[in-house]
């Protein structure tokens, strides 16, 4: 064996049965876990002893820009649309690519110390994600953020530039997949929103969009095409099982019905749609449709960091008074969200989300030796309610420690650090920015 995760106090498998083991050991080779069982003799080059820990399978982000670190703090307290035109689109029309890789590397740094094990971008210069992912040790989604504001004829070039990418990652059984995003039914021309679907389904991608994120959104379209977006979306045959739509905040009764007989996934970003004020999704109303709904950050710039735990949280409870329920959407199917549902909307339930033999290899480890995890009755609950990003102690990702008793594997921590701080001074003084910067090293 390569890695053994040795008596480890609880695993919560997340499973098909759902199990949650006590004193069980977790043998790895290579990048896949081969065994699980009481007894695992003890020679492996790296023995992790995990008594006292509860183990779960990694923690899947459906939804961010990572890069978007470099914005975080940078304008708060708006609403979505002034938000974009105000203040972030103008200050991305100065992006370079090493503002992308100094961010995405930060993203990989923060998200890995919290236990997220993949996530699913849509960003420009996604060629500086793919490089990161690579870097870090992290397992990842990148796509091309594609724009056409209405000008079709740009279309073909935009979706050029989208499957540049395939030809360099398409075919990768590896950490580093490939996704088409266009943007939002909103800032992407009808031309443009067939034409990639057409490209993804001929490469087999999903296809990573925006959609019904605000009530402004639902009226805008409504009054250019007489739909809702979900409706607008399914009649240009966009929608489809390949398709991850986030945000997903504003649907009728008819959405729900076609979303899940379309079998489009969603991606809730709770907290993002609660600090840009865009609504309340009816997450509940979804699970109970049979709806796949997994679990997102957003981008650092309306969230303001990339901490599952605590989007699970606020999922549950932010439910809980939507329906005015304690008992709508209980903390397991908050759990499944954040996990194996997270690997079915990327299409890769067969690879990761749970823990089980001849999946890969991606595990979190957390320490129970906590003062707010003490006791421990209930070990879903906990991890919704109670464990925090900081609980996180190893991360083990495609069979690699990346993390291990929080001291980074894989990553120069200080060299990262430096070079977020610098890439953002250079963005900032670019977009005439720099003034709102409270410290320029640390
Ligand atoms: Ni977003």
């Amino acid at each position: 064996m390569d890695v053994i995760v040795k008596n480890a106090s609880i695993i919560v498998t997340m499973d098909n049965k759902r199990r949650i083991l006590k004193n069980f050991s977790i043998g790895i080779e290579e990048s896949r876990i081969v065994e699980i069982s009481e007894n695992i003799p003890c020679e492996a080059d790296f023995v992790i002893d995990a008594k006292g820990k509860l183990v779960i399978p990694g923690l899947i982000n459906t939804h961010t820009h990572a890069a978007m670190t470099l914005f975080r703090g940078l304008a708060d307290d708006m609403p979505l649309m002034k938000w974009l035109r105000e203040e972030i689109w103008p200050t991305e029309a100065k992006l370079k690519a090493s503002h992308v890789y100094a961010g995405t590397l930060l993203a990989c740094m923060e998200m890995i110390s919290g236990g997220i094990t993949c996530f699913n971008d849509m960003y420009f210069y996604p060629e500086m994600v793919a490089k990161s992912i690579e870097e870090t040790g992290i397992r990842g989604v990148i796509s091309y953020a594609m724009f056409d504001f209405g000008r079709s004829e740009m279309a073909e070039s935009i979706v050029k530039e989208g499957e540049h990418l395939i030809k360099e990652y398409g075919k990768s059984e590896g950490r580093v997949r490939v996704a088409l995003a266009p943007h939002a039914p909103y800032t992407c021309s009808e031309e443009l929103l067939k034409l990639a679907k057409e490209t993804a389904d001929k490469h087999g991608l999903i296809l990573h969009i925006h959609v019904s994120e605000t009530k402004e959104e639902v009226k805008d379209i409504k009054e250019k095409t007489g739909k809702t977006p979900v409706e607008y979306l399914d009649k240009i045959g966009f929608l489809d099982k390949n398709v991850i739509a986030a945000h997903m905040v504003w649907l009728t009764d008819r959405d729900l019905s076609i979303v899940k007989k379309r079998k489009v996934k969603v991606s809730h970003n709770p907290i993002s749609n609660l600090k840009l004020a865009s609504g309340i999704a009816r997450v509940d109303d979804m699970v109970n449709k049979g709806i796949v709904v997994s679990l997102g950050t957003d981008g650092a710039a309306s969230n303001n960091s990339l901490d599952m735990f605590e989007t699970m949280k606020t999922c549950a409870i932010l439910q809980k008074i939507h329906k005015n329920n304690p008992e709508a959407l209980k903390a397991e199917k908050v759990l499944e969200m954040a996990t194996i549902n997270g690997a079915k909307a990327l299409g890769l339930e067969k690879e990761i989300g749970s823990i089980e033999v001849g999946k890969r290899a991606d595990i979190v480890i957390i320490d129970l030796k906590h003062p707010n995890l003490i006791p421990i009755t209930n070990p879903i609950s906990h991890l919704v309610y109670t464990a925090k990003a900081c609980n996180v102690d190893t991360v083990i990702v495609d069979g690699k420690i990346i993390m291990e008793n929080r001291e980074f594997r894989t990553i120069d921590y200080d060299r990262v650090i430096s070079f977020a701080m610098e890439q953002t001074i250079d963005l900032l003084s670019e977009a005439g920015k720099e003034d709102r910067l409270f410290m320029k090293s640390v």
